[in-house]
């Protein structure tokens, strides 16, 4: 077993200080070290986006990053999107355009979406299924999940749709 190192995690807006091998994947620190387990792993080889989080700002799949590349940034997993017994505008559109099934890849079309809507507030939705090709869904087909980021980004239901990580905030 390698020395663990030193890391510091900002998640969801809380420090964590962990001692860490060097090979332990993002995910795994979140679901294992942290307990964060909304973050799913679908296949550890970076093809599904099950593991979809935001570092500094940007949708990433946290299988293909070591939690040592972590660092000092700052990370927002599903478990961050809503505020306190409430949804997100994007987990609001999901329940109302039925864009989930048994729900494992959810949470991370949820974190890729909002990173999409982040960087472009207004999609077409050719831009939108461009944005979640990395996401896959055994369940769904994928109409309502594109249906369902088009009514977040149109404001329907909600208001705003917010990237926390970020801090920014799309008009929608
Ligand atoms: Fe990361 Fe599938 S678990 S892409
Ligand atoms: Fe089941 Fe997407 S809802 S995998």
């Amino acid at each position: 077993m390698s020395t663990p190192i030193p890391v510091h995690l900002r998640v969801n807006g809380v420090d964590h200080h962990l001692d860490v091998e060097p090979r332990l994947l993002l995910v795994h620190a979140l679901r294992d070290n942290l307990g964060l387990t909304g973050t799913h792993v679908g296949c550890d080889t970076s093809n599904c986006g099950a593991c979809t989080v935001h570092m500094d700002g940007r949708a990433v799949k946290s299988c293909t990053v070591l939690t040592v590349q972590a660092d000092g940034a700052e990370l927002t997993t599903i478990e961050g999107m809503a505020p306190e017994g409430g949804l997100h505008p994007l987990q609001e559109a999901f329940w109302n355009d039925h864009g989930l099934q048994c729900g494992y890849c959810t949470p991370g079309m949820i974190m890729a979406a909002a990173g999409l809507l982040a960087e472009n507030p207004n999609p077409t939705e050719q831009e939108v299924r461009r944005a979640l090709e990395g996401n896959l869904c055994r369940c769904t087909g994928y109409h309502n999940i594109v249906k369902a980021v088009l009514h977040a980004a149109k404001g329907k239901g909600a208001a705003t749709v917010t990237s926390l990580s970020s801090g920014s905030e799309v008009s929608a």
